[in-house]
């Protein structure tokens, strides 16, 4: 037994977004949020935890990088942790005493810009709570490090509950459906080459909600229908609700966004461009075929159904050519050269001529999967005398 609780956990992707808190500390949000939690296979973050008595302070390693341990959302998650694990005494007062030390790490560039705080804080939560043997509801731990986190400790399409109490005890987040249940779901991460700094979403929002009229609106009007539509969207796999209702969320919380003061502006010129492409490619097919979502960021992520997979990557490849030998990632072999065939007929006769050249810098294809998983394997990030292994 070597003591060290390994876990990973997997990034998800709002298609109802958070955005605005009511309470700053205890990271209560103004809205319900839902959201989609993508396979670990392809993204996720990995984090190993020990407590041990020869460790002098706490310690944490973010993607090779030792960070400084005075965060003060690292710190509520720990204290929170720990506080439970002593009302529960499910470890003894020994343990509790004791330093930790963290090593955690993404499998995906963190250049690419991704939300990666969610992956991050579900699992080093997860990882701690096992490490502390408390029995307790995950998604508000994961909650205290960032908001979305919550949403990333269970598989599938994953509800965020505002909540309303002032404590924050029904701010939790629950599964709507397991990550089988709409088994043709794919999402396609669209990489933009950006290396702009943009204002991070607690700022950006904090902003908003001090600003935003249309926030209020947003808050009060929209969400609360479109919660309700977009999960009984889910449930039924009705793809052209779903992916109306994302759309049109994603493209309402850009113009919070700015409505914000001085504005926060998130989406680029490519990111407009990749709106308008798919639009006309819906409109083309005559059905709602795919959709699209951006974050805090110019990087798109579209959600579509495994069939129409190959025409969507040829689309994307002919209207926003790449010299990028290994432009799409993480695709199966069942798919690999498949959207290297030229010439669908729409494709000839798409009305948006190709843009320049490697305006994005790659695609990830990836799938709904499952929540936070130990590794039992013994592939620790920290070695048996709990000292980083890289
Ligand atoms: C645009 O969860 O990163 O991705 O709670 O302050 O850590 P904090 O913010 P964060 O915000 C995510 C905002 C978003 C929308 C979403 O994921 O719902």
């Amino acid at each position: 037994m070597s003591g060290i609780i390994t876990v990973t956990a997997p990034v998800n992707i709002a298609v109802i977004k958070y955005w605005g808190k009511r309470d700053e500390d205890l990271i209560l949000p103004l809205n319900d949020s839902v959201s989609a939690t993508l396979d670990t296979n392809v993204m996720c973050a990995k984090t190993s935890v020990c407590a041990r008595p020869d460790i002098n302070e706490n310690e944490i390693w973010l993607n090779k990088l030792k960070e400084p341990f005075n965060n003060k959302r690292l710190q509520n998650c720990l204290g929170e942790i720990k506080g439970i694990a002593r009302a529960q005494k499910s470890v003894d007062e020994e343990f509790l005493s004791w330093n930790v030390r963290i090593y955690s790490e993404n499998n995906f560039p963190t250049a690419a810009g991704l939300a990666s705080s969610a992956a991050g804080y579900a699992c080093l939560v997860t990882a701690l709570a096992k490490l502390y043997k408390v029995k307790t509801d995950i998604s508000a731990l994961a909650r205290l490090g960032s908001g979305s986190a919550c949403r990333s400790v269970y598989g599938g399409f994953v509800r965020w509950h505002a909540g309303v109490k002032p404590d924050g005890s029904d701010s939790v987040a629950t599964q709507i459906v397991n990550s089988l249940h709409w088994p043709e779901m794919r999402v396609l991460v669209l990489v933009v080459a950006d290396t702009k700094k943009h204002t991070s979403s607690s700022k950006g929002m904090q902003c908003s909600v001090a600003t935003s009229e249309l926030l209020k609106y947003r808050v009060q009007n929209s969400v609360p229908k479109r919660v309700n539509d977009i999960c009984k969207a889910i449930k039924d796999k009705n793809f052209a609700t779903f992916a109306e209702i994302t759309m049109k969320d994603s493209n309402q919380f850009h113009a919070v966004c700015l409505d914000t003061y001085p504005p926060c502006v998130y989406m680029r010129d490519v990111s407009h461009k990749i709106v308008e492409v798919m639009h006309k490619y819906n409109e083309i097919c005559g059905q709602t075929k795919v959709a699209y979502t951006f974050d805090a960021g110019p990087n798109a992520c579209l959600y579509l159904l495994e069939k129409d997979v190959p025409e969507v990557i040829a689309l994307i490849k002919k209207v926003f050519p790449t010299t990028k030998q290994d432009f799409v990632k993480g695709l199966p072999e069942s798919l690999e050269g498949f959207p290297e065939i030229p010439d669908f007929d729409f494709l000839n006769l798409f009305p948006i001529q190709p843009f320049n050249k490697d305006l994005l810098k790659y695609l990830i294809y990836t799938k709904v999967g499952d929540g936070p998983q130990e590794i039992a394997d013994g592939s620790h990030l920290l070695n048996v005398n709990g000292n980083p292994i890289n």
